[in-house]
């Protein structure tokens, strides 16, 4: 896919392998919307990418641990932008960032929950317009291989919680949004395709749990822009790629009645039931 004049939203772009990938994607002509929370290091890879002389980009603020602040970026997209060709759902908090303890989010839900799982849930679903308007168009959701099955009766882990089990639902919450998704926008040229980039890159929220890197941004990005740009992807829906091959997932993403209990509970909590 050729990325001139191709726009692309990537969250939490001012930092670890979204940072990359925003950078790679200018380098090809794309219009970058960086999001993160530091304008400074915003506003750095926004100069950055215009002093480059190929692709633009702008940046926008938005704190994804609280429905609103993720409803104001879907806003602020929407008031800019007519269409949107790639939305690359990256942002996220580690299983041992801020340490590992329970903590919660402004709207009072488990706080990996809501900031890797349910903001990108609900900005997909408010930038459907956006995408469907530029089709053929592709979401990418940079899940993970740890995945842990969701408890519907304690799915902000009340008990036993651990951060990387809440981490790890996190992403398998994701995963099954994907599935999901890709087969109610089954013929609407808009794809939605999940990955794990790789394993333990050197970012900010590997080393804040003390595990000594083992791959590269670069490693991981090339995976997240296979899926975002590879012409080998274009119309496959609905799947799941470790690094740059298809693999398969945690058996409760294959069960039909739980991701429609997730999609049941993630409009509840998002509103947009
Ligand atoms: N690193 C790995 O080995 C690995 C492996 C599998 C999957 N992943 C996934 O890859 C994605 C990127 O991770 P990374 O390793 O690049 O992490 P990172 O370097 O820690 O970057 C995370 C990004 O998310 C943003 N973010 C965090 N909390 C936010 C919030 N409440 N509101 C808005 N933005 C927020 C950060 O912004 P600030 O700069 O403001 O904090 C930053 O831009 C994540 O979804 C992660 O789960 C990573």
């Amino acid at each position: 896919m050729t990325m001139d004049g191709k726009t692309v939203l990537i969250t939490g772009s001012t930092d670890g392998v979204g940072r990359y990938v925003a950078g790679r994607l200018a380098a090809v002509g794309a219009r970058v919307l960086v999001h993160g929370r530091d304008r400074e290091r915003g506003a750095g890879l926004v100069d950055e990418i215009k002093q480059a002389g190929r692709g633009d980009a702008a940046f926008y603020s938005a704190d994804l641990s609280s429905l609103a602040g993720t409803r104001q970026l879907a806003q602020a997209v929407m008031a800019d932008h007519k269409r949107l060709d790639i939305f690359i759902n990256n942002a996220g908090i580690g299983s041992q960032t801020s340490g590992p303890q329970r903590r919660t989010s402004a709207d009072g839900h488990e706080l990996r929950f809501a900031v890797n799982y349910l903001s990108g849930f609900l900005l997909a679903r408010l930038l459907l317009p956006l995408l469907k308007a530029a089709a053929p168009s592709r979401i990418v959701n940079v899940a993970s291989l740890g995945q842990h099955p969701i408890d519907f009766d304690d799915v902000m882990i009340a008990k036993g919680y651990s951060g990387s089990r809440a981490y790890a639902q996190s992403k398998l919450a994701q995963i099954m949004f994907t599935i999901d998704l890709a087969r109610e926008l089954a013929g609407s040229g808009v794809t939605v395709n999940s990955l794990h980039p790789a394993t333990y890159m050197n970012t900010t929220m590997v080393r804040a749990s003390g595990i000594a890197p083992i791959s590269t941004v670069e490693q991981g990005g090339a995976a997240i822009l296979h899926l975002a740009e590879g012409d080998d992807v274009a119309g496959k829906s609905g799947l799941f790629f470790n690094g740059m091959n298809e693999a398969k997932v945690n058996p409760q993403a294959y069960d039909a009645d739980a991701r429609q209990r997730l999609r049941a509970l993630s409009l509840e909590l998002t509103g947009l039931a």
